[in-house]
């Protein structure tokens, strides 16, 4: 069973990391900001709730994404383990998560820390391209696509995500330090948060999780 929660500032690579480590350990990889944006492009009755919360780059209440949690991990492919990217980011989201899995019978295995500087997340998320078909994220510097504007894997439009203007993302950072930093403390105590130097390369990054996982 590998349980993994990936926290860290906006830009950090969390996303990015996520999805190669959930592609080699085979489990799911739940992005909690691609649940509610794909509720905002919906329209759903949730998604007209949330997306100028969204697009503030504030926190959508606890309530709304411990139930959005909860349905999630109840889905059978969450059996053997999954990463959650973005969840949880304050405390209650993290008491919920810790309900949700002991009604399972399990809990996290291990928090991995990206930690990095404003100033790099900034250059990070102004250049990155997201696709509109299948999701996948580019970095214009970073990882390119090969054809400009769109996506290798699905030749999908790109894209630059409203809450990546520079305002928003300083928001973001700051609602990062003051509500989901001081989560790192509450699963340091149970000795099982890993710190990574997410300012590093993205194969270097791979190489530090991957190594501290031992997979
Ligand atoms: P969410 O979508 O989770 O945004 P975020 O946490 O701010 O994280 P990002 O997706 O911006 O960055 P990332 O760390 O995943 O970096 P990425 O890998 O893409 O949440 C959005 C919003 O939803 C929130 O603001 C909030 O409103 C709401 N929300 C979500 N969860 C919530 C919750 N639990 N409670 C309440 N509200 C919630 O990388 C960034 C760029 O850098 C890419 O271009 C990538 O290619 C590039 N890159 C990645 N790694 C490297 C590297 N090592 N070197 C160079 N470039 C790199």
């Amino acid at each position: 069973m590998s349980i993994y929660i990936f926290l860290g500032p906006p830009g950090s690579g969390k996303g990015t990391q996520a999805k190669i480590l959930a592609n080699k350990l085979r489990i799911p990889h739940i992005a909690m900001g691609d649940i509610l944006r794909e509720e905002v492009r919906r329209k759903t009755s949730l998604g007209i709730k949330i997306e100028k919360i969204l697009a503030e780059g504030k926190l959508v209440p606890d309530s709304v994404t411990g139930e959005v949690a909860r349905v999630r991990l109840s889905l059978p492919d969450c059996g053997q383990g999954f990463i959650f990217d973005g969840f949880p980011r304050t405390q209650l989201q993290a008491e919920t998560l810790e309900d949700i899995l002991k009604s399972q019978g399990r809990k996290v295995d291990k928090v991995i820390y990206f930690s990095i500087l404003l100033k790099a997340a900034l250059e990070r998320l102004s250049l990155r391209r997201s696709c509109r078909g299948c999701g996948a994220v580019y970095h214009l510097k970073y990882n390119p696509p090969k054809h400009s504007g769109k996506c290798d894997a699905c030749g999908g439009d790109l894209y630059l995500r409203h809450d990546d203007e520079e305002d928003v993302i300083k928001n973001r950072f700051e609602v990062f330090l003051s509500e989901t930093k001081p989560l790192i403390e509450y699963y340091k105590n149970r000795d099982i948060v890993i710190q990574v130097d997410a300012s590093k390369s993205i194969e270097d990054v791979t190489k530090e999780i991957f190594q501290a996982l031992n997979v």
